[in-house]
């Protein structure tokens, strides 16, 4: 019976195909407000603002291709039950080739028109003020805002308890409850984190790999793989 591995993976593993992340110094949170773009809220008081945000970063993820670190959990999953849990809106993790992936936060290239709709159109353009679905209404970026459900939760946490080996890649581990799926791990699990800084939210039972991403994550799959 295959390993389980469960991936967590945050806007990290994608900051070295040129996507920013949200915490770092430079960071998207740095210049921008979380309440002015990706709050219900802001959707309500000033949707043309949130569009613009989010055409930005939609622009920027068709610009950007995956790096070693999504191509190498490509080839773990040749030897292993691989589940990757993103954080991440980017299509980075499909585009190497992983095929489990699940998606906390939404999908930066799917559109939808209300929080719980589950009609998703396919969208590689801005969307734009006018842009309707099929129920008439205004469309809107198919992402999970600040407040809003994390309808994929209970997967991700079933897929969690039965994990053997849980990696997390290039999370702050600042927003829940993704951040929670680490008290969902088994007391066999086996856990690692791949990250450039030390994260002190994390049990001291993680074996940390204090690297960037696109080295860290290789090295640790030929670990995996070589010990199979
Ligand atoms: N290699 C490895 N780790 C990196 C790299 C890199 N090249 N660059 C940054 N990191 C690490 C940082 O040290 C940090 O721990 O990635 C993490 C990035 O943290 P955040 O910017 O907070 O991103 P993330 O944890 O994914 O944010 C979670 O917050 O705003 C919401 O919905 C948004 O999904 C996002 C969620």
């Amino acid at each position: 019976m295959d390993m389980k591995i469960v991936v967590l993976t945050g806007a990290g593993i994608s900051a070295e195909s040129g996507l920013g992340t949200f915490r770092d110094s430079d960071g998207l949170w740095e210049r921008f407000k979380i309440e002015e773009v990706a709050t219900p809220e802001a959707w309500a008081k000033n949707p043309k603002l949130v569009l613009e945000f989010y055409n930005e970063r939609r622009r920027q993820c068709l610009k950007a291709k995956p790096n070693s670190a999504h191509n190498a959990l490509v080839e773990l999953e040749k030897h292993f039950e691989v589940s990757i849990v993103t954080q991440n809106i980017d299509d980075l993790h499909e585009r190497a080739g992983s095929k489990n992936v699940l998606h906390l936060h939404g999908e930066i290239l799917k559109a939808k028109t209300s929080e719980l709709s589950t009609e998703y159109y396919d969208i590689k353009s801005d969307i734009k003020l006018g842009d309707k679905g099929t129920d008439g209404k205004q469309l809107r970026p198919h992402v999970v805002w600040f407040g809003e459900a994390v309808p994929m939760l209970d997967k991700a946490i079933e897929l969690t308890t039965q994990a053997d080996v849980f990696i997390v890649i290039g999370t702050s581990l600042n927003v829940y409850p993704a951040a929670s799926l680490l008290h969902y791990t088994s007391e066999k699990c086996i856990t690692y984190i791949v990250d450039k800084e030390k994260n002190n939210a994390l049990p001291a039972s993680y074996k940390h790999l204090k690297a960037n991403a696109t080295v860290g994550v290789k090295k640790l799959v030929e670990e995996l793989i070589k010990r199979k």
